[in-house]
């Protein structure tokens, strides 16, 4: 089988096992019947807590496993492995909504809430982007208007993940005026909760591929946000985004490499039973061919991932290393996925096999948390920073 190139450390080592042993009893089970019925088992949350899973990355005083980012994305491929829409459920939580409130927190919003999400108590989403607002985050248009302390949001966002289940959603919102316009300066960072007069949730996406994860629209209809709710300064509120969205890509990375990896695993074991001319298809140099090419794009997938997660954890700027992670991780995971389905063949096309569900899961990798062009755009980008 396929080997790690990078040496594992005995936690990690420790936490890929309790990450695996989870996924394949409380995950793995009900993958396929999850998928069919667009079912998100809230129970999950709580389970996913229990084991430390929503809290990796938070120091032990806020209830969580203060894990490197490399432990975190292991753990986060085994259960992308296993179920995708569990897998992004858990990167949203972990590398959005937490890292904002404990990187730009109060001491009262972080004591609030951080403990309930790191148990699974509270799950947590990212409301960034809105119908007319997408790849250019700054243009969008959801109004923060001053109200005596307090707050009135008024607007829609979309393509939430796992906003109607949310007990804590990170909200990018215009704090400056019409007249007043500052662009990508202008943006604010809010603590929403659903219990605010003014909430709701709005239409959810039936989508192609991670149909047990809950893509939803958010509605704030003059909701009114008290003053502790803003996210440190009132006009960083996209930069805060945007920074986060490098530890989100990263996990959206993992993610990737989980659905790839298992495809692999998958497409491997078939090649071995399946008989065709008298001999198993993995004799055949056309299946050779093909499983070699997704075992490399696997392991220099992986490799560039940890590599950038390390430079990360060494306090280093990986602005460019987290795009390419994140879309050499989804490129990999859409070729792993259709090589998968074509080793298959017919039976790759059906549900009987898990194969059509990674090909379909894997898509939206190279849409979201930032396009495949976007990534391209940033790795540009910083080519002349
Ligand atoms: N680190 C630190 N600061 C950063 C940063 C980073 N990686 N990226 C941007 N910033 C800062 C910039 O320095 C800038 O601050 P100043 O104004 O003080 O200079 C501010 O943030 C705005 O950045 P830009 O000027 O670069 O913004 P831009 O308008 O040129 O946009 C972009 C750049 C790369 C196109 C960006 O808009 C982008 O990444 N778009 C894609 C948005 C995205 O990923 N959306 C996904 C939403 S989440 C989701 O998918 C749903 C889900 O639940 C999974």
């Amino acid at each position: 089988m396929l080997s790690d190139l990078l040496p594992l450390t005995e936690t990690q080592r420790e936490i890929r096992d309790l990450a695996r042993t989870f996924a394949r009893e409380h995950v793995a089970p009900h993958a396929a019947q999850w998928d069919r019925e667009g079912y998100f088992e809230p129970a999950l949350v709580k389970q996913l807590g229990d084991a430390g899973f929503l809290g990796m990355l938070l120091p032990e005083e806020y209830d969580g496993l203060a894990l490197d980012t490399v432990t975190y994305l292991i753990a986060l491929e085994e259960i992308a492995a296993a179920d995708a829409s569990v897998a992004v459920m858990m990167s949203v939580h972990n590398s959005l909504p937490t890292q904002m409130l404990l990187r730009w927190g109060t001491e009262a919003q972080k004591d609030r809430w951080l403990r309930p999400m790191a148990r699974g108590e509270i799950l947590g989403a990212f409301a960034l982007s809105e119908p007319d607002a997408g790849s250019d985050a700054a243009s969008l248009r959801c109004q923060a208007t001053r109200d005596g302390d307090g707050w009135v949001l008024t607007g829609t966002k979309s393509w939430v993940t796992s906003g109607s289940h949310a007990g804590v959603i990170l909200v990018m919102a215009r704090t400056d005026t019409a007249a007043d316009r500052q662009g990508s300066r202008g943006i604010g960072a809010f603590v929403i909760t659903p219990d605010l007069p003014g909430f709701h949730v709005g239409k959810k996406e039936n989508k192609l591929g991670l149909r047990a994860s809950p893509t939803v629209q958010l509605v704030f209809d003059e909701m009114r946000v008290p003053a502790g709710h803003l996210l440190g300064e009132p006009g960083q509120g996209l930069a805060y985004a945007l920074q986060s969205l490098e530890h989100g890509r990263l996990g959206i990375g993992a993610q990737a490499l989980g659905i790839a990896r298992a495809a692999l695993q998958a497409a491997r074991d078939y090649a071995d039973e399946r008989r065709q001319f008298g001999r198993p298809i993995r004799d055949f140099e056309a299946i050779q061919f093909k499983l070699a090419d997704m075992a490399m794009r696997v392991t220099a997938s992986r490799a560039l991932l940890h590599a950038t997660a390390a430079a990360k954890d060494r306090g280093e700027r990986v602005t460019q290393f987290a795009a390419m992670s994140k879309l050499m991780a989804s490129e990999t995971a859409m070729f792993v996925a259709d090589e998968a389905v074509q080793i298959f063949g017919g039976y790759g096309y059906v549900k009987e096999y898990p194969v059509e569900r990674y090909l379909r899961d894997a898509k939206v990798t190279e849409i979201y948390e930032g396009t495949s062009e976007i990534q391209r755009v940033v790795i540009a980008r910083e080519l002349y920073t």
